[in-house]
C-alpha cells in the first residue's frame, strides 16, 4: 500500500527535471493517455512517470475509491456529517432502481422528470402562458449549486436553444436582480426559484424582489413562479402552486443537482431531447467510473494527477483553461465543486488531515487568458498546473479558420509551457537583434521560460449536450476520488455557516439598532463608518 511518504518521496525525487525528457521514450504520448468514449485525456506533459502512476494507484486502492465509489451509487449514506446519500448519478440513470432507506427511490425521480418535461414542452410549445402570452424570458434565482450549473450548461448549450431567453440572478447585490428585470416584460417573464433549501438569504430576497416587480403589473403573479426545491411547505407559503414545484431528495447535493430540478433553466431553453442528451453523455461517463481499471479510468486519472500535482509535488493551485469560449463558466462551476466539496482540513473522523486539502481553482476561457495571467504560469515563480480542454470542431463552419487557430493556440500553450526556452536559445534571438555584451545577457534573461510546467489536455470532438454532459460527470467524479483518497467528505460544507450567521447578526449593527457590543474593534468601526456614509 503506497503512503503518502512514498508518493512526497518519489515527487521530491523527479519534480523538477524535465519533463520534455520523458519524451525520449518512444511511445510517452501514448502510454499517459486514456480514452473513453468521445474523450481523450492527455497527461503525458506532466512529469509523471510509471513509477509515480504506480504510486498514485496504490493510494487511491489503499483508500479504498472502487468500495466507497460503489457504495456512492448504490445509495449508502456516504455524507456522514449530515447522515445523507449521495446520488446525483440516479438523476442520469432514469432506468435504474436504488435503495435508500429500504425504498426504491426512481419511480419518484423518473415522474418528476416527466413533469418537468411537460411543463418545459408546454412553455416552449406556448402552451402555459403568463398574463401577456407566450412566455419569451425566464429568469433563474438561485445562487451556488442552484446557479451556477444552470448558468454554466445555458452557455455551454447555447447553439442548442430554441426555448425562451434564460437569465440568471445569484447576487444579493441589489443590482444583479435590478439590471437583469429591467429589460423584461413581467407579463411574458417566468421566474424560477432554485433553492435546495428554500432559505437561502440571498435567493429568497431575490426571490421577494421579482415577485414585487411582477406584481406591479400582473394580476397573479404566483402563475408566472415556479419553485425547484426540497422544501415543499416553504413554496407553498411562497405562493407557489404545487403543479409548478418540481421537487427533490435530500441526497441531491446543491453543487451536484444541474442532472434534475435545478436544471429547468435549461431544459427550457434547449428542450428535454438535448437535456436528456446531456443526462446520457453524463450517465456514459458514470458507466466508464464504475467499470474502468484505475488505469484506464478517466475521473481517477485526473484525481491522481490532480493528487500529484497539489499534495505530491506542493502545487497549491490549478488552472482550467477552456480553449472554448461557451465553457466560460466552467472554471465558476469547478470552484465551487472542487472547493466546497475538498477544502476540508479535517477527515471523516475529524482528525486534522496529514497532507493538504484540495487545491485553489481558477481560470478563464483561452485565449482571453493568454493576454491576462499566462504571463505568470509561463515565467512566475510558483508552478501551475494547467488543465487545458479543446473540441476538435466548433459550432460554426463558416468559422473553421477561426477554430483552427483557437486549437493551435491551445497546444502551443501546452508545447510552451513544457519546453520553454533556454538562456542560451533566448541569447542567440537577442544576439541576431544585434545586441552584445553586457545588455545581451540582460535582455536574454527577461526572455528566458524556464518551461517544465506540467499540463493535461482533455480533447473531444465538439460541445455537444452529450459531451458536456461527459465533462461535468468527470469532474464530479474526479472531486469524488481526490476527497476518498483524502479520507475527507466531499458532500458537506459547515465551512458556508459562520459567515452566513455572522451577516445576519451584523444586519441590526448596520442599520443602527445595535452598537455590536461584542464585536471586534474593525468591524465595529467598519460599521459606524458605513452607518456614516449612509447618512445615518
Ligand atoms: O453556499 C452554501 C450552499 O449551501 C451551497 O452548497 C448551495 O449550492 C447554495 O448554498 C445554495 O443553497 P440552496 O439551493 O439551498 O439555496
Amino acid at each position: 500500500m503506497t503512503t503518502w511518504t512514498d508518493l512526497q518521496d518519489h515527487a521530491a525525487k523527479v519534480k523538477s527535471r524535465r519533463i520534455s525528457e520523458l519524451f525520449e521514450k518512444d511511445n510517452r504520448a501514448a502510454e499517459f493517455t486514456a480514452e473513453s468514449g468521445q474523450f481523450l485525456f492527455d497527461y503525458s506533459k506532466t512529469n509523471i512517470d510509471e513509477t509515480a502512476r504506480d504510486l498514485l494507484i496504490g493510494l487511491a486502492e489503499g483508500a479504498g475509491v472502487a468500495a466507497k465509489r460503489e457504495a456512492m451509487f448504490s445509495g449508502a449514506k456516504i455524507n456522514e456529517t449530515e447522515g445523507r446519500a449521495v446520488l446525483h448519478t440516479a438523476l442520469r440513470n432514469l432506468n435504474g432502481s436504488v435503495i435508500v432507506d429500504g425504498e426504491d427511490v426512481m419511480p419518484e425521480v423518473r415522474a418528476t422528470h416527466a413533469r418537468m418535461a411537460e411543463f418545459a414542452q408546454a412553455v416552449r410549445a406556448g402552451r402555459y402562458t403568463g398574463q401577456g402570452g407566450r412566455i419569451t424570458d425566464v429568469v433563474n434565482i438561485g445562487i451556488g449549486g442552484s446557479d451556477l450549473g444552470p448558468a454554466m450548461a445555458t452557455l455551454a448549450l447555447a447553439p442548442y436553444h430554441d426555448g425562451p431567453r434564460c437569465h440568471f440572478v445569484s447576487n444579493v447585490d441589489g443590482a444583479h436582480v435590478h439590471d437583469v428585470l429591467k429589460g423584461l416584460d413581467p407579463a411574458t417573464t417566468l421566474v424560477i426559484v432554485a433553492s435546495k433549501t428554500f432559505t437561502t438569504i440571498e435567493t429568497m430576497t431575490n426571490a421577494a424582489t421579482a415577485k414585487a416587480w411582477m406584481a406591479a403589473e400582473v394580476a397573479d403573479p404566483g402563475a408566472q413562479f415556479a419553485a425547484l426545491s426540497t422544501a415543499a411547505d416553504l413554496t407553498a407559503a411562497f405562493g407557489i402552486d404545487a403543479s409548478r414545484v418540481f421537487g427533490f431528495a435530500d441526497w441531491v447535493g446543491g453543487r451536484y443537482s444541474m442532472w434534475g430540478p435545478i436544471g429547468l433553466s435549461l431544459m427550457l431553453a434547449v428542450g428535454p431531447e438535448d437535456f436528456d442528451a446531456m443526462l446520457a453523455g453524463a450517465a456514459a461517463m458514470d458507466a466508464h467510473f464504475r467499470e474502468a481499471p484505475f488505469a484506464e479510468n478517466l475521473p481517477v486519472l485526473l484525481a491522481l494527477v490532480g493528487i500529484w500535482h497539489n499534495q505530491g509535488c506542493g502545487r497549491a493551485t490549478r488552472a482550467v483553461l477552456p480553449y472554448d469560449q461557451r465553457l466560460a463558466r466552467l472554471p465558476a462551476y469547478l470552484q465551487q465543486l472542487e472547493m466546497e466539496s475538498n477544502g476540508k482540513r479535517v477527515s471523516m473522523d475529524g482528525a486534522d488531515l496529514v497532507v493538504d486539502s484540495g487545491p485553489v481553482v481558477w481560470g478563464e476561457p483561452g485565449t482571453n487568458g493568454q493576454h491576462a495571467f499566462y504571463q505568470l504560469i509561463h515565467q512566475g515563480t510558483r508552478i501551475v498546473p494547467c488543465e487545458f480542454l479543446v473540441a476538435a470542431e466548433g459550432h460554426e463552419p463558416d468559422l473553421a479558420h477561426q477554430h483552427l487557430l483557437l486549437i493551435a493556440n491551445c497546444l502551443a500553450q501546452s508545447e510552451a509551457l513544457m519546453r520553454g526556452r533556454s538562456l542560451e536559445e533566448a541569447t542567440a534571438i537577442m544576439a541576431k537583434k544585434g545586441l552584445t555584451g553586457a545588455e545581451l545577457e540582460r535582455q536574454a534573461r527577461h526572455r528566458v521560460f524556464p518551461g517544465s510546467r506540467p499540463s493535461t489536455t482533455l480533447l473531444y470532438p465538439k460541445l455537444t449536450p452529450e459531451v458536456f454532459g461527459g465533462i461535468v460527470a468527470l469532474y464530479e467524479h474526479r472531486v469524488f476520488v481526490e476527497g476518498v483518497i483524502l479520507g475527507i467528505n466531499s458532500f458537506d460544507q459547515w465551512g458556508v455557516e459562520l459567515g452566513k450567521e455572522l451577516a445576519l447578526a451584523l444586519a441590526p449593527v448596520l442599520d443602527g439598532r445595535s452598537e455590536g457590543a461584542g464585536k471586534d474593534g474593525s468591524t465595529r468601526a467598519l460599521a459606524a463608518r458605513i452607518r456614516a456614509l449612509r447618512g445615518m
